[in-house]
């Protein structure tokens, strides 16, 4: 928030010289880093309930740095060092930056471990202090005060809504998702504008004239004594091939996959106990658990996947449910939508309470014996025992060294937001996910669709990019089809994004947003501490002028991100900030396709 304001005009001065001038020629425009540097300001700290992955539970202390100079840089040559001070904890791994722009602001993570007596959980408090080489003051401290060592999380709202969502996530940005269960059998959803989800089959059933009329599209093609639960018998596992998924999912490029363990129809595809659903493919059709058999090919196959798991709070038609039912959820038993008949719930068995004795342990057998990294809940504010899954879930996984995730709609806030179907069009600072089908309108398989409106390896790569640089993570779904396979439209888009996402993965994974809009729509950025990437959507012209302030100087090696060219330095005429022009060659603008990347490299 402080830095949009920040954004107007200090830096025009730098400017006010007019013409472009060679970078090397920069004489009376360069800007001042001989001097200490400038002065900082520490923004919103937070002591994190993260910890640096793979290291022994060193804490996460975050913030945004600001520099309030409208001249000066921050470069590696100043030696920011910034550290706590605290009598509950020592600085294990000062913070740093390579470079900051004048009056612009990063992202900066100072690691931190308890001192020796003070207990992990402990309340306490800190000041964070930036100091340049020397111990020379960098600008004004901050306190900061929250909970010291990674303790235990208790089962309450608040301690759980103190987690965040661990770094990897952050650094993963690219994820499958997969819409895969009975209402592949049916595939249907309608098309052109009426479109609507597929995997919404069973309740559209129940809307006579709605848009995807499938009411009459059913009542035509199956007859009105096919119940949906008959569809059980066409959902098989024919084709279906465990290694080529996460084969799949790895040559996209993707760093972790979501697949619906349970949708709304309340059919799960992985092994629960019997003695509270006998409503999955392990009792019915197929008679296997498949999300078992993926998990186990990833773990074995594509081991650098995380490992995530949709879950749907309710169940449409599930008779335990009616004590919970309202509006698209009411409960069952089903009946017929033609006929008004009482069906049976198939797998059905009887239970107390809907979330006590089915939610709640079909989400810890997730948990515990699937061991997901992500819960990835669906209908937020549907009733719930989150609190008590969460608490205990977060501790054990920090047992074992894991950092586990989830997101907005179990009940709680969650650890990032989920737009659906849509993206943020600016930056959002809460870490988010937007997701959305490969399909215009379906999450689940719709045979109907034609293939030339599947998105493409262009539109999935610019999505992720536009997503990425506004601090957004990317879920895009597929829906395999009823016998297991993956229709080959998705696979093409997938595995072309995927060329493109590894060619350029550096400029994508384990970057971080920057603080600035784009001031014309084909341009993108993201940062890491090392560098500064410029991405341009489409094909950029021979002489490539960055309109916003991009934190270059003279020096900073600026090279080819990914395609033939990959590497190649890049000629730069530069006049000051917010001046940066990228020469380029043909060779340059015919040696990629999608989306072109520029690194910025602090010197
Ligand atoms: C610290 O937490 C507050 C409240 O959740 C948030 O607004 C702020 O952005 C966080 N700071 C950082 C650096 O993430
Ligand atoms: C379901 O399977 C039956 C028996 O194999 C077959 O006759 C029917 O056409 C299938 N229906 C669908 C929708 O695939
Ligand atoms: C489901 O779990 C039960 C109990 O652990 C086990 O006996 C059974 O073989 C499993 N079924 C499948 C299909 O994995
Ligand atoms: C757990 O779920 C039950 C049944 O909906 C509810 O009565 C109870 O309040 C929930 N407990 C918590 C801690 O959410
Ligand atoms: C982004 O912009 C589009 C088009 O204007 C709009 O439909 C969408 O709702 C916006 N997304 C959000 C999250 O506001
Ligand atoms: C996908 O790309 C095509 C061709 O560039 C474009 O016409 C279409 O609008 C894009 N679709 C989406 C959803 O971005």
């Amino acid at each position: 928030m402080f830095l949009s304001s920040l954004l107007t005009g200090s830096f025009l001065a730098v400017l006010a010289n007019g013409a472009a001038v060679a970078a090397d020629q920069v004489g009376d425009l360069a800007p001042r880093t001989d001097s200490r540097g400038p002065v900082l300001n520490i923004v919103a700290p937070n002591i994190t309930s993260k910890w640096f992955e793979g290291s022994n539970y060193v804490q996460i202390i975050e913030m945004f740095v600001e520099n309030t100079d409208d001249k000066e840089y921050v470069t590696s040559g100043n030696g920011l060092q910034i550290s706590v001070r605290s009598s509950s904890l020592d600085t294990v791994v000062p913070g740093t930056l390579k470079r900051l722009a004048p009056k612009q602001s990063a992202i900066v993570q100072v690691g931190v471990r308890n001192k020796r007596g003070v207990k992990p959980g402990t309340a306490c408090s800190a000041e964070i202090v930036p100091e340049y080489r020397g111990r020379h003051s960098a600008g004004n401290s901050a306190k900061v005060s929250g909970s010291c060592g990674i303790g235990d999380f208790e089962e309450s709202v608040q301690s759980v809504q103190s987690h965040t969502n661990p770094d990897w996530f952050n650094d993963a940005k690219y994820g499958i998702f997969i819409h895969w269960g009975v209402y592949a059998a049916p595939a249907y959803g309608n098309v052109g504008d009426k479109e609507n989800y597929a995997e919404w089959y069973w309740n559209w059933m129940h809307r006579k004239g709605d848009k995807t009329a499938t009411y009459e599209y059913h009542l035509e093609t199956y007859g009105q004594d096919f119940n949906y639960d008959d569809f059980f018998s066409n959902f098989t596992d024919k084709k279906f091939d465990p290694k080529a998924w996460v084969d799949l999912f790895s040559d996209a490029g993707a760093q972790y996959f979501v697949p619906t363990t349970k949708h709304h129809d309340g059919f799960a595809i992985f092994n629960c106990s019997e003695s509270i659903s006998r409503r999955s493919s392990v009792h019915y059709g197929p008679k296997r658990d498949f999300i078992g058999d993926l998990f186990a090919a990833a773990r074995k196959h594509q081991p650098h996947l995380r490992l995530g798991t949709y879950f749907s709070m309710p169940e449409w038609y599930n008779p335990a449910y009616k004590p919970y039912g309202s509006g698209s959820f009411p409960g069952g038993p089903p009946t017929n939508p033609y006929t008004g008949a009482e069906l049976e719930y198939t797998g059905y068995v009887e239970v107390d309470d809907f979330v006590r004795d089915i939610q709640l342990p079909q989400m810890k057998t997730l948990a515990y014996e699937y061991g997901v990294d992500i819960m990835w809940c669906d209908i937020s504010g549907s009733p719930n025992n989150m609190t008590i899954l969460a608490a205990p879930w977060l501790n054990w996984a920090r047992d074992h060294r894991r950092q586990v995730t989830f997101n907005n709609r179990c009940g709680l806030k969650g650890d990032f937001d989920t737009p659906e179907y849509t993206t943020n069009n600016e930056t959002v600072e809460r870490k988010w996910e937007a997701s959305r089908g490969m399909d215009p309108h379906s999450y689940g398989y719709n045979y109907q669709t034609p293939d030339d409106k599947y998105l493409t390896g262009e539109n999935i790569t610019r999505t992720l990019v536009d997503i990425v640089s506004k601090n957004g993570n990317f879920l895009l779904d597929i829906g395999p089809a009823h016998d297991g396979s993956i229709p080959e439209i998705m696979q093409k888009g997938l595995r072309d994004a995927g060329r493109w996402i590894k060619g350029h993965g550096e400029a994508i994974f384990d970057t971080r947003y920057w603080k600035v809009t784009p001031g014309v729509d084909p341009l993108r950025y993201t940062t890491t501490r090392d560098a500064f990437y410029i991405h341009h959507l489409g094909a950029p012209s021979v002489s490539l002028s960055i309109p916003d302030p991009v934190p270059y100087l003279p020096g900073d090696k600026v090279t080819v991100v990914g395609g033939k060219q990959h590497g190649k330095s890049v000629p730069v005429s530069w006049d000051g900030i917010g001046k940066l022009t990228l020469k380029l060659s043909d060779e340059v603008i015919k040696g990629d396709e999608y989306v072109w990347a520029f690194k910025i490299e602090y010197k």
